[in-house]
């Protein structure tokens, strides 16, 4: 078992384009770590790193307490799991499993315990002498996991590895990744695009956008104070509501006057008093815009698109030039057309500056 360190590494490809722009945080010994972002943000690039098949262009990247930057991939003691499976399709499961152990020599006897085990732990036992043609893609993707785990390395690095596999499969499959990750304690950098699948696999989770960093932290914290815009409206589903406004200050009482005198009644919100007049982009999440008395309304937008999912209700919400989203609970499932009167808790906006996008936080 071992951590990874990435000092202020980058990745300058050959054309010249920065891949990656000075990454520096700590994957801790035994931790799963979730690194995501959009599509063509890094990820990728990241991973390639820590396994050696990307030159690092400048800083520096250790495992365990071994600077890897020139070690040779097979001598880093990691194993990858990619979104294409891989698989040779001549050779059975067992075959499959067992190729990379051959090829570093390990006696018949250890190959064969470890393939064993490996298939007992993803329940492939009954399919061992299977071709991957004749195996489901959950299964597929189940071999290509195995083929990692049979080489007992001190990390595991997972490229997007559901991204093949159907919606259902691919919740049932991100359990039994984070069941194998409890079992086995070893370090993971797992790899994603999609929000939800960092949300529930992540200790914590590394969000990227265009080879930056944009913050590190645990996924409820990333969540409840989102250190930018990009985080507040990238972690989330359906996405934060951000509204541009101007705020005002009655006592105290605040208020957000966001154009075609629409204007929002925050309540007592924790601003020092000198946020009065200031610009801001307003995060408020769907969940945080609820059903109010008339009298007691924050805002009062008119109900254009109702989703009821069953467990809750979405309702796409039109207020003056602003497109809104609010998760209802179900028991009333409102009308297109009707003015829907709704409140916000206090102390859950979120404001951030509208040059930056930076998170505005009150000085102590
Ligand atoms: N060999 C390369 N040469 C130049 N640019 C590359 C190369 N490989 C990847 N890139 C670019 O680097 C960026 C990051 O790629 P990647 O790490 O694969 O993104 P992700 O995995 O987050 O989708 C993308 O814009 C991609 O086009
Ligand atoms: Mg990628």
């Amino acid at each position: 078992m071992a951590q990874v360190r990435f000092d202020a590494v980058r990745k300058v490809y050959p054309n010249g384009f920065v891949g990656v722009a000075g990454a520096s945080f700590e994957v801790v010994d035994g931790e799963l770590l979730v690194l995501v972002g959009p599509s063509g943000c890094g990820k990728s690039t990241l991973l390639r790193m820590v396994a050696g098949l990307e030159a690092i262009s400048d800083g520096t990247l250790t495992i365990g307490d071994r600077v890897v930057n020139d070690v040779a991939p097979k001598d880093r003691d990691i194993a990858m799991v990619f979104q294409s499976y891989a698989l040779y399709p001549h050779m059975s499961v067992a075959e499959n499993l067992a190729f990379g152990l051959k090829l570093r020599g390990q006696s018949k006897s250890e190959i064969a315990a470890r393939v064993t085990e490996a298939a007992q732990m993803l329940e492939l036992d009954q399919v061992l002498d299977r071709k991957p043609g004749q195996l489901s893609g959950g299964q597929r993707q189940r071999v290509a996991l195995g083929r990692a785990l049979v080489r007992q390395p001190q990390v595991f690095l997972l490229d997007e590895p559901l991204s093949n596999l159907d919606a259902k499969l691919r919740s049932g499959m991100r359990v039994e990744i984070a069941r194998l990750h409890r079992k086995l304690g070893t370090t993971m950098i797992y790899v994603t695009h999609d929000q939800i699948e960092a949300m529930t696999l992540g200790q914590r989770i590394v969000v990227l956008k265009d080879g930056r960093i944009q913050q590190i932290d645990t996924p409820m914290a990333l969540y409840e104070r989102p250190a930018n815009l990009f985080v507040a409206t990238f972690l989330g589903s359906p996405a934060m509501n951000v509204l541009r406004g101007r705020l005002e200050r009655d006592g105290r009482s605040w208020t957000l006057e966001a154009g075609d005198e629409v204007s929002l009644a925050l309540g007592e919100a924790e601003f020092p008093p000198d946020w009065a007049g200031r610009e801001v982009d307003l995060g408020i999440r769907p969940e945080h815009l609820l059903p109010a008395a008339a009298g007691a309304a924050s805002l009062a937008p008119v109900v254009e698109v109702v989703e009821p999912v069953g467990s809750e209700v979405f309702a796409n919400l039109r207020l003056g030039r602003h497109a809104l989203i609010a998760r209802l609970p179900p028991d009333r499932v409102p009308v297109p057309g009707e003015t829907l009167p709704l409140s916000i808790p206090s102390g859950r906006v979120h404001a951030f500056d509208v040059g930056t996008g930076e998170r505005l936080v009150p000085r102590a």
